[in-house]
């Protein structure tokens, strides 16, 4: 077997043990997939300076909400992780745990935000998908504050679900419905098949169990997530999650500065630049095509973090000379996990550590916290630079 030396590596050992129904959910994009093309060519379109003779040691950590990370990358909020692997959330936690980074854990997670609060003691996030009634995420802010999660994301937007086209084709929405084709598939990859399909830890949407009852079948828990879109959540919504939720306040969805300043004024204290890995609008430009102008225009108090399309560790330093102060990271580490389980997730993050560390001593700069303009050479039109 080939070396696994990139995160593309990870992809294709991913794609060959996963069914084609579990790998195109973690693959995929929205309609034509142009804005998922797009979150890679924008770095592509990215040159970096290099400079000599600097010194060869780097420090790679950042400051967030008082809490220290040893390198900038988050393990992003996705949801079904358990279609990958058994108990996928609680190995991407504790991988992130061994890396000194944090996890944001999704509403949609297959481990209760309870467990993996309980069996991690790395830094946890909370995402909320802004689903159903106030009653809905009061309880689960709640729930997230009473487990010790330390920051709170509400994900804007997926008010709709985006037209994911590969999913459609399966048949997939939030749970597989056999059908001949994907039985087959599954039988051409019986170590998925057994491991996480025919096995106790068959992935449920365990956070919501509370509102159904633990003997809530699959498709009852997969029609309630689909019943609970709530197309109207607004700026007033914000405005009351911020009167009940404590700690930092995050909104992840912001694509132009004009909704980060509106964020920043209803009391969030970051944004996370974020067009969901492209399977939302699809036609949104890439979020380093963005993070510029929104990094010129914010105060210096906020924080910003940025995801989309992040597989090299040269892309996070070109994100944060650009403004970001961090990254999100969402199918890299998942790639991993399918391929590999939580060894699979240390080796993606490892990878990524490796490369942003040859890159920040390639551009010269000793901290990742003093990344900016001056790293950049050039910049094809389409991206804004740095305001
Ligand atoms: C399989 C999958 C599931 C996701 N689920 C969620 C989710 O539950 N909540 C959320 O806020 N974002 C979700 N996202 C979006 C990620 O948090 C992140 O914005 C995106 O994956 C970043 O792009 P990248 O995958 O190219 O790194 C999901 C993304 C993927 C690929």
């Amino acid at each position: 077997m080939t070396r696994t030396v990139n995160i593309d590596d990870l992809r294709r050992r991913a794609r060959r043990r996963l069914p084609r129904v579990v790998f195109d959910f973690l693959d995929g994009g929205a309609e034509d997939e142009v804005t998922l093309r797009r979150n890679r060519q924008a770095y592509e379109d990215i040159r970096l300076t290099p400079r000599i003779l600097k010194g060869g040691t780097v420090d790679l950590s950042i400051d967030l909400f008082g809490q220290k990370f040893a390198s900038p990358f988050m393990i992003g909020p996705t949801g079904l992780n358990g279609i990958y692997w058994p108990k996928g959330d609680l190995h991407l936690a504790g991988a992130a745990e061994d890396a000194g980074i944090g996890f944001a854990v999704s509403t949609a997670s297959n481990s209760s935000m309870e467990e993996i609060a309980q069996r991690s003691g790395g830094p946890l996030w909370f995402q909320l998908y802004p689903w159903g009634k106030e009653a809905f995420s009061r309880a689960l802010i709640d729930r997230a504050s009473e487990a010790g999660y330390s920051a709170l994301i509400i994900t804007v937007d997926s008010l709709v679900g985006g037209k994911r086209e590969r999913d459609l084709r399966h048949g997939f929405a939030h749970e597989i419905t056999m059908s001949a084709p994907i039985v087959l598939d599954g039988l051409m990859h019986p170590g998925w098949l057994k491991s996480v399909w025919l096995s106790n830890n068959r992935p449920r949407l365990q956070n919501l169990v509370a509102f159904l009852g633990e003997r809530a079948s699959d498709k009852e828990l997969a029609d309630f997530t689909r019943s609970q879109r709530n197309p109207h959540f607004s700026w007033e919504d914000v405005r009351r999650i911020r009167k009940q939720w404590n700690g930092p306040l995050l909104i992840k969805g912001i694509m132009c500065a004009e909704d980060a300043l509106r964020a920043r004024q209803e009391g969030a204290d970051g944004v996370i630049v974020s067009n969901h890995g492209g399977r939302q609008l699809d036609g949104a430009p890439a979020t380093i095509d963005v993070i510029g102008d929104i990094a010129g225009q914010l105060d210096k108090d906020a924080k910003i973090l940025l995801d989309g399309g992040i597989r090299r560790g040269s892309d996070t330093v070109k994100a944060l000379a650009l403004g970001a102060h961090g990254v999100l990271l969402g199918r890299a580490p998942l790639y991993g996990l399918a391929a590999h389980g939580r060894e699979g997730v240390a080796q993606a993050l490892s990878i990524l550590e490796d490369e942003l560390r040859r890159t920040m001593i390639f551009v010269g700069c000793q901290s990742v916290r003093d990344l900016g303009a001056q790293h950049i050479a050039a910049m094809k039109t389409g991206v804004a630079g740095p305001g």
